[in-house]
């Protein structure tokens, strides 16, 4: 397992990166960039990279709801790079709902991302973080349901199982600009991205912590056989408080 040690020298190359530049391949042999620069470099095409902070039974949150603080404060600080070398952060209502995230960069330097929340029904309250004027903020809405907000919204069809679809959803993020997506949770909205073969990475973010009970961090449709397990490209990485898994899919 690589120790990962983000110097302010490779940060900085790293949201150079992301702004455009060429990077320094002084880098490539580092860990820190090794994990970033996937994200960082714009390519001209979308990438999505999910993550998932849990404990080391796979949980989020307790069965009450209690969901803070899983990841300690080294895995806390790669979800905020995360989000800084990121066009726009994407949740759910769930997870709006449940932990009324800022969606912020706050722990390192950087950019605060685009919030991309996805409410078909409008149940995200008007007086969430996430809504706060500070940062843009784009709320996802299936045609013809809920009243209309000031806040800019993209509308989308419900398909035949319900959901929206994720494809268009990242399309029509594409025209606004919007390349770079983080997927951060929570399940249900992690599962769609999974199931629509539309991830390029996973970053599942382990704390030594046990809840023994309570919500997934992950929550796929249900297989019997292993042979339908997924098995992506796996590396590992020990970020001090928390233990990183890098998992890569292949999108094409
Ligand atoms: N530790 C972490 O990394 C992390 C991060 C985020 C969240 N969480 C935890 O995750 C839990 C919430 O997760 P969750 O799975 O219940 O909810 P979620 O994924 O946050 O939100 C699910 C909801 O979002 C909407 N949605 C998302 N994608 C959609 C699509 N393609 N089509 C239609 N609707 C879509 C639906 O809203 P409607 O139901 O309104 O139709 C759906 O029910 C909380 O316990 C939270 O603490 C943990």
């Amino acid at each position: 397992m690589k120790p990962v040690d983000v110097s302010e020298e490779v940060w900085a190359s790293l949201l150079a990166l992301r702004d455009g530049g060429a990077g320094d391949f002084a880098h490539a042999d580092d860990p820190a960039w090794s994990i970033y620069e996937p994200l960082a470099r714009r390519r001209g095409g979308s990438f999505v990279l999910a993550q998932v902070g849990q404990s080391l039974d796979g949980r989020v949150a307790t069965v009450d709801g209690d969901a803070a603080p899983i990841s300690g404060p080294d895995g806390f600080a790669h979800l905020h790079r995360l989000r800084a070398l990121s066009d726009a952060v994407l949740v759910g209502a769930g997870c709006v709902v449940a932990d009324d995230p800022r969606l912020t960069v706050r722990e390192v330097s950087g950019p605060s991302p685009v919030r991309v929340l996805i409410d078909p029904s409008a149940r995200i309250p008007a007086d969430a973080r996430c809504l706060s004027p500070e940062t843009r903020t784009i709320l996802v809405r299936a045609d013809g349901c809920g009243a209309s907000t000031s806040h800019e919204t993209i509308r989308l069809p419900r398909g035949d199982d319900g959901r929206l679809c994720t494809v268009a959803l990242l399309d029509a993020l594409g025209e606004r600009g919007l390349h770079h997506i983080l997927v951060e949770g929570g399940a249900a909205t992690i599962r769609h991205f999974l199931e629509a073969g539309v991830v390029d990475r996973l970053h599942v973010c382990i704390a030594p912590i046990i809840i023994g009970s309570g919500a997934p961090g992950l929550a796929l449709a249900p297989i019997s056989k292993l042979s339908g397990a997924l098995r992506p490209q796996t590396r590992v990485f020990a970020l001090g408080s928390d233990t990183l898994f890098d998992c890569a899919f292949d999108r094409s």
